[in-house]
């Protein structure tokens, strides 16, 4: 079974927890993609829900499949919030941010009641670090960062995005380093959030509630 259908079945799953009247979270990429899809069948369905976005990208989609939109301050707290990951490990704990979008992800994974992540079973790793850990910095103090990233040993890059430098939503870096031989991520994430220009990391260490994975033609949960 490929990639792409794990995705959309995992996707499709995950809609069925999204209830009439509920404030849902949408995550950003491929895999939230089919998600969003998904919900957009069920609000022509009759479906009541309305949607925060969590990228310029995935509000677009959202508006497409005919998802109302709230911004997180109209919307507050959120019932729900669907993702996807880059990779995840036997805790929950996330890589997060391949796509870019790990900020505004993390801020409506916080302001959200329960977390859903979905995913293929390629993302299911036994320890976080072979994907390269995203970090969302100030244009302003990028180079300083980079060398005291350099210093930590971290092998910071910048992301470049055909041959210009790449810019978030809200129009910030990305460095991506390499945390495979670190141990304790936690004080790992603390160290990476006090550098001043540092504005988030793709770590997601206890946002998570319950994921779920398509294997082949099936769907795996893993709860907390
Ligand atoms: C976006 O910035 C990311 O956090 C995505 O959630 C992550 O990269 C997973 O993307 P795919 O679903 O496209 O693999």
């Amino acid at each position: 079974m490929s990639a792409e259908n794990e995705k959309w079945i995992a996707a499709i799953a995950s809609a069925e927890y999204v209830k009439n009247g509920m404030l849902v979270g949408l995550g950003s990429g491929s895999t939230a993609a089919f998600m969003i899809a998904e919900l957009g069948k069920r609000v022509a369905g009759g479906l009541i829900m309305k949607g925060v976005p969590s990228s310029d990208a995935t509000a677009r989609l959202a508006k497409q499949a005919g998802i109302s939109l709230l911004s997180l301050d109209e919307a507050g707290t959120m019932d729900i919030n669907i993702d996807g990951a880059d990779e995840f490990d036997p805790q929950l704990q996330l890589i997060k941010g391949g796509g870019g979008a790990l900020l505004r992800e993390k801020i409506l994974a916080h302001n959200s009641r329960f977390n859903i992540i979905i995913a293929d079973s390629g993302k299911e790793v036994e320890r976080l670090g072979k994907f390269q850990l995203p970090i969302e910095t100030i244009p302003f103090a990028t180079q300083t960062i980079i060398a005291e990233l350099e210093h930590l040993d971290l092998q910071p890059k910048l992301r470049m995005k055909n041959d210009e430098v790449y810019k978030t939503d809200e129009n910030n870096y990305i460095l991506d380093v390499d945390i495979f031989q670190k141990d304790d991520l936690k004080e790992l994430n603390t160290l990476l959030i006090q550098i001043p220009g540092v504005v988030e990391t793709g770590l997601f260490l206890s946002s998570t509630d319950l994921v779920l994975v398509g294997q082949g033609n099936k769907v795996a949960t893993f709860k907390k």
